[in-house]
């Protein structure tokens, strides 16, 4: 598990499309602080140069010189304005060709948590997991981004810039992350009640440590090793959880939910609402309207021993 603190700042750049977006802000940023000072400056001498016309012996002269400064001035904030959107133009065409052959992870946004899917040729090792994304640090990453309701947006700022998940049409980005980290995504649209609670942990790491990241994931659930997990998995498969969600290996196979078949392997739970423990797994499950009101899951009346033992299985899947 990588120990860090999550990385949510456009200004502090780790991926080579977030870099030019930081370089074209911070350049942006510049010209518009010289327009500014050069503004003020040339207010405050004519404030201090002010004199009635017929007093003034030159003001014939005067008038002239002050139309050349006009015009001056026009054509060179044109020209500024010209060469900011043609820089504007250039990064953004230079993000949006993913290059190739490239990682592909398909990401479906619902209300109020993210789909992820791992593309493979071959069925067998296509991986889907929620909520977070691991990503080979140098390696570029093509999202394939929908929506199943309503429109999301992906934004993991010390990334990438923003992309919008659409219903009923497929958008693309892609981003490469420069060095090793977790940078936090969020969804950047408003999309409802929890739309500030939908958020997804992007997690660069070496392609060694990708690699078994990945193999781990394609592996089915482990079978429960004692009796208090087997009463666990019994729970979720005959009550309600396997309505909804899907745990690989176990009798549970829908999908309207995330998929928890390695859910403890992630950071948080809930979209990046709760920190992933036994407790706050407790509670998620008891009531997960306290902690996100307007989710679709629905709260459980479990007896203190069935929550103790589902969440003990569901802190197996590893
Ligand atoms: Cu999804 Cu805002």
């Amino acid at each position: 598990m990588i120990a860090l603190a999550q990385q949510h700042s456009a200004l502090e750049a780790a991926g080579a499309q977030a870099a030019s977006i930081e370089r074209l802000f911070n350049v942006q940023l510049a010209l518009a602080a010289l327009v500014c000072g050069a503004v003020i400056a040339a207010a405050v001498w004519a404030a201090r140069r002010r004199r009635p016309v017929d007093e003034d012996p030159r003001a014939p002269q005067r008038e002239a010189s002050a139309r050349q400064a006009v015009v001056a001035a026009v054509v060179v904030s044109v020209a500024i304005a010209f060469i900011t959107l043609w820089y504007d133009f250039t990064v953004g065409a230079s993000l949006h060709q993913p290059p190739r052959p490239a990682l592909t992870i398909r990401l479906t946004g619902q209300q109020w948590w993210w789909k992820v899917e791992y593309e493979d040729p071959v069925p067998q090792n296509r991986v889907t997991t929620a909520n977070e994304i691991h990503v080979p640090v140098g390696r570029p990453v093509v999202l394939e981004l929908v929506s199943t309701d309503v429109i999301h947006s992906f934004w993991a700022p010390s990334l990438a810039g923003k992309r919008d998940l659409i219903p009923g049409h497929l958008n693309q980005m892609w981003l490469q992350a420069s060095r090793a980290g977790v940078y936090r995504a969020q969804c950047a649209e408003y999309c409802g009640l929890q739309h500030s609670n939908m958020a997804l942990s992007v997690i660069a790491q070496s392609e060694d440590e990708f690699a078994s990241w990945l193999a781990a994931q394609r592996e089915p659930a482990s079978p429960p090793s004692d009796s208090l997990t087997t009463r666990g998995l019994r729970l979720f498969e005959r009550g309600t959880c396997a309505s909804c969600h899907n745990i690989t290996g176990t009798a549970a196979s829908a999908s309207l939910g995330p998929d928890l078949t390695h859910l403890a392997s992630r950071r948080d739970l809930a979209a990046g609402t709760l920190p992933n423990d036994s407790a706050a797994l407790a509670g998620w499950i008891a009531d997960p309207h306290r902690s996100k009101p307007g989710v679709l899951m629905p709260a459980h009346d479990l007896s203190a021993g069935d929550l103790q033992a589902l969440v003990a299985y569901l802190r197996t899947l590893r």
